[in-house]
């Protein structure tokens, strides 16, 4: 039975990997190690929490000691590092929190890995990173590949340089490692103060809809299990050594993304066309915001045989269902009550 690491898995979008992992690999074992910070939420696996291929395990990915025991213990094969601060706004306000997760949890994961993997075939480190590592485009061209990194926020910094700590683990200890870089995910269970998710939850609750700046600048959005879907292709069929770029060919501004948000659920909300617009304020722009993002995702297609499946608004659609059917979720989140869940599951185990 091939063993798996997979850090960050209560996140939004590893809860989605690893659902995906327990679910197509019954012959995988899948251990789960998450911190739970506030990002991390158990609820987001009950329906697997019980399969016979999965364990939770909590725990911190830069406490070293706790790490290489983890290692020694469990003889993983296979590590999808996914673990991170993962919000631009919160790495304004405290960029040490995510050079600490980003840079020195992936060093600590990647000595683990060197150090218990003494025979190195059939081992692979994959790394899982962001577009935002590229820097910001202006009106035209692409991220690929080989674009120069420039990272820009303290975010997107912490993220270069644990990519960069990944491909030199790879350079001088052969490491087998894959790096991806993902532009921006939607979908269920995103922690609701990234853009959509709260602009969908605002948008419930009446409550102004914050854009910053004029809105004008551009994400490409793919629905994540899209991206989970390619992480399991890169996994399973990408070459050691090589970065993969993954992304939806979907270019949105803010302002419209939250205007096509508004009339879709002015329609399901039963509220008079252009009522939820009414709630757009334009509010100071974010530190250092970059301009425009786009990935170029051909060699993934080409190489690898993966494309996105979903249109924007049909995924768009299933993401707006799941948050009006999961409002407790959302409300649990918001209220913090949803930390009580692991201490009600897990400590008195
Ligand atoms: P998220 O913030 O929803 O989840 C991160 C998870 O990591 C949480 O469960 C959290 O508890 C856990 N975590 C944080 N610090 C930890 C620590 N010190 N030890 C152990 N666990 C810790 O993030 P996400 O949006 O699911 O992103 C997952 C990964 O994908 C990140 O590496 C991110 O950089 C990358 N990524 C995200 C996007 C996106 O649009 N969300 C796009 C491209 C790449
Ligand atoms: P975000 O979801 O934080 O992702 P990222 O910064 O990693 O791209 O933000 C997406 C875009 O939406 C970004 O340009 C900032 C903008 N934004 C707003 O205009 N208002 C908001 O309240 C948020 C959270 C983001």
């Amino acid at each position: 039975m091939k063993k798996i690491l997979i850090t960050g898995g209560a996140g939004f979008i590893g809860s989605h990997l690893v659902r995906l992992f327990v679910h197509k690999y019954p012959d995988y074992f899948i251990t789960n190690l998450d911190a739970l910070t506030y990002a991390g939420n158990l609820e987001n696996l009950t329906d697997i929490e019980n399969s016979p291929n999965y364990a939770f395990v909590k725990g911190d990915i830069t406490d070293e000691s706790f790490v290489e025991a983890l290692f020694e213990e469990k003889k993983f094969d296979a590590v999808i590092h996914l673990a991170a601060e993962s919000h631009v706004d919160r790495s304004i306000l405290d960029p040490m929190s995510f050079v600490k997760t980003n840079v020195l949890g992936t060093g600590v994961l990647l000595n683990a890995a060197k150090k218990n993997w003494t025979d190195l075939s059939n081992k692979l480190f994959y790394h899982v990173s962001t577009d935002e590592v590229y820097g910001s485009l202006g009106e035209v061209g692409f991220f690929t590949e080989t674009t120069p990194y420039d990272p820009r926020s303290p975010y997107s910094a912490s993220k270069a340089s644990s990519d960069h700590l990944v491909r030199a683990y790879h350079h001088t200890y052969n490491l087998p490692v894959v790096v991806s870089n993902c532009s921006n995910n939607y979908g269920s269970h995103q922690f609701p103060e990234k853009l959509l998710p709260l602009m969908i939850n605002n948008i419930m609750h009446s409550k102004p809809l914050p854009v910053y700046g004029k809105g004008e600048n551009v994400r490409d959005w793919l629905w994540v299990e899209d991206h989970a879907r390619a992480i399991d292709i890169i996994f399973h069929k990408g070459i050691v050594g090589e970065t993969y770029n993954i992304g939806g060919f979907n270019e949105w501004k803010n302002i419209d993304i939250v205007h096509l948000l508004c009339r879709i659920m002015d329609k399901k909300l039963n509220r008079a066309e252009g009522e939820s617009e009414k709630l757009i304020t334009y509010v100071k722009d974010r530190a250092g915001h970059d301009k425009r993002y786009a990935i170029d995702a051909t060699k993934l297609e080409k190489e690898l045989g993966w494309s996105p499946s979903l249109q924007f608004e049909e995924g768009l659609e299933k993401t707006i269902d799941w948050y009006l059917a999961n409002e407790t979720w959302v409300s649990r989140i918001t209220s913090g009550s949803y930390k009580q869940y692991y201490d009600q599951q897990y400590t008195k185990r």
